[in-house]
């Protein structure tokens, strides 16, 4: 290989050189554009284990040292420095904002969080149980049937109303998926709040007494959410710029990202996690579970460990372990079982030999529900509140899609493996 292309050579001897691409930092990428062109061949890389699907400029990840870069900046100084608004600034716009950018876009982010009310009555149609997620997706898709002014993907101009309104607006559904599950009235947003808090609010408040914001948990849920806001190109953020790749409206195609989050494999380990650690319920109880995580004829898989890109740590799964006791103590739990637990069963699976020679280490997920579960907020609710982090790096991820000029439909191909060509037979000579 020499210093800018890959020499691929065939089984008969003729070579085609491939141009090599260098990013700014992480491995260099073959460019295989022109492979079937030349050479009448595909690559074969299922799950994409190997391949870049585009060029991005908005997030970094060293998955061996367990490095997270937003916009060239590590996210533990993020986490410690920032706030989830400046952060998701950072994100969309690709800098630090100045205090008039951020106040100007923190006001707008306050001013959109009302819903059409169209959009309220939309939720009287599901039933009392329909998981949150599934609301959430449908919700989100209805928005390209109320907002018609941000529908043309070709005006940038409407990329920002889009930004706002839907970063603003995702709380307020997500609170009122939670609303018709706890069967309380609907809270209306309070544009006083900042984000965290008014999630709180639109989430806890009833109509029947005062509701007073607790600090720490705001504090908590905008740390959790700077964790959660962009991950490069992982499953739905993968889905959303496929999706978007059509042209298709940006609202269905965030839908699609929140459908894609939803899986246990991905966002929805959060809420698996919480339900295997009271599966589990002791410590004593833990080997025979990993025990089970590693047997191959058992579809049990340890939730919350494991990680495609990850294999040394998960740099948030660091802070938000840490963050789980603080937050813990702040709030006067002394008693922490499931915490106590998860510890227990971190520290037991580290030692395994399996778990060290496939490189699995706990995930964002394992700990964040703890966390959640400690804020009030019911497990079938996890992912939606991985969501609600996470839209902002779909929709920075959708815009420098949908304004790369380079970027075409998304469109893989495939190693066909069926019948090969064969004649109709009619149904009486079946
Ligand atoms: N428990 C037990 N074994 C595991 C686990 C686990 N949690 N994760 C991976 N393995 C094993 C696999 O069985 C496989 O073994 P093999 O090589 O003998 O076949 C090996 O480790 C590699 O795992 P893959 O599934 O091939 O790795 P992949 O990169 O495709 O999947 C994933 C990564 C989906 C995260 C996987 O580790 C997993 O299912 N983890 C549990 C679910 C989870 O926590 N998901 C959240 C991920 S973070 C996020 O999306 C926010």
């Amino acid at each position: 290989m020499s210093k800018d292309a890959f020499t691929l050579t065939r089984p008969d001897g003729k070579s085609m050189s491939l141009p090599v691409l260098k990013g700014t930092i992480g491995p260099d990428v073959i460019d295989i554009g022109q492979l079937y062109k030349d050479q009448g061949v595909f690559t074969f890389d299922p799950g994409f284990v190997a391949t870049g699907s585009c060029k991005s400029d908005i997030t970094f990840i060293d998955g061996d040292e367990g490095v997270l870069l937003y916009r060239g900046y590590p996210v533990e100084q993020l986490a410690k420095h920032s706030s989830f608004i400046e952060v998701a600034y950072l994100l969309l716009y690709g800098d630090l904002p100045d205090k008039d950018q951020l106040a100007a876009f923190d006001t707008s982010i306050r001013r959109h969080t009302m819903l059409n009310e169209g959009m309220l009555r939309f939720f009287n149609g599901f039933r009392y149980d329909a998981h949150p997620m599934a609301m959430l997706s449908a919700v989100v898709g209805s928005m390209s049937a109320y907002y018609h002014d941000t529908m043309n993907v070709n005006d940038t101009a409407q990329h920002d109303i889009f930004t706002h309104r839907i970063l603003a607006k995702l709380p307020t559904i997500a609170a009122a998926a939670y609303k018709l599950t706890a069967g309380q009235p609907f809270i209306y947003p309070r544009n006083d709040l900042n984000y965290t808090e008014n999630m709180l609010h639109m989430f806890f408040a009833v109509p029947a007494e005062p509701y007073e914001i607790n600090s720490i948990a705001a504090q908590a849920l905008d740390l959790l959410f700077i964790l959660h806001a962009d991950h490069e190109q992982n499953c739905s953020t993968s889905t959303v710029r496929m999706a978007g790749s059509s042209g298709a409206n940006p609202y269905s195609a965030i839908a699609a990202g929140i459908a894609a989050l939803w899986g246990p494999a991905h966002g929805g380990a959060n809420e698996a996690v919480l339900r295997m650690l009271e599966q589990i319920g002791d410590a004593k109880n833990i080997p025979k579970f990993v025990a089970r995580a590693k047997d191959k004829s058992d579809p049990f898989r340890l939730m919350g460990f494991g990680h495609r890109v990850y294999k040394n740590f998960d740099p948030r799964a660091t802070i938000i372990r840490e963050m789980c006791h603080k937050v813990l103590a702040q709030m006067g739990r002394t008693d922490t079982p499931l915490l106590d637990l998860a510890i227990k069963l971190e520290e037991f699976a580290l030692k395994d030999e399996y778990f060290i020679e496939k490189d699995l280490y706990p995930n964002v997920d394992f700990y964040s529900g703890i966390i959640y579960k400690a804020l009030g907020i019911p497990t079938s609710m996890f992912t939606v509140m991985f969501a609600i982090g996470r839209t902002v790096g779909w929709v920075a991820h959708w815009r420098e899609m949908i304004t790369d000029p380079a970027a075409r439909i998304s469109r893989p191909r495939q190693l066909y493996t069926g019948p090969k060509n064969r004649d109709y037979v009619a149904l009486e000579k079946r």
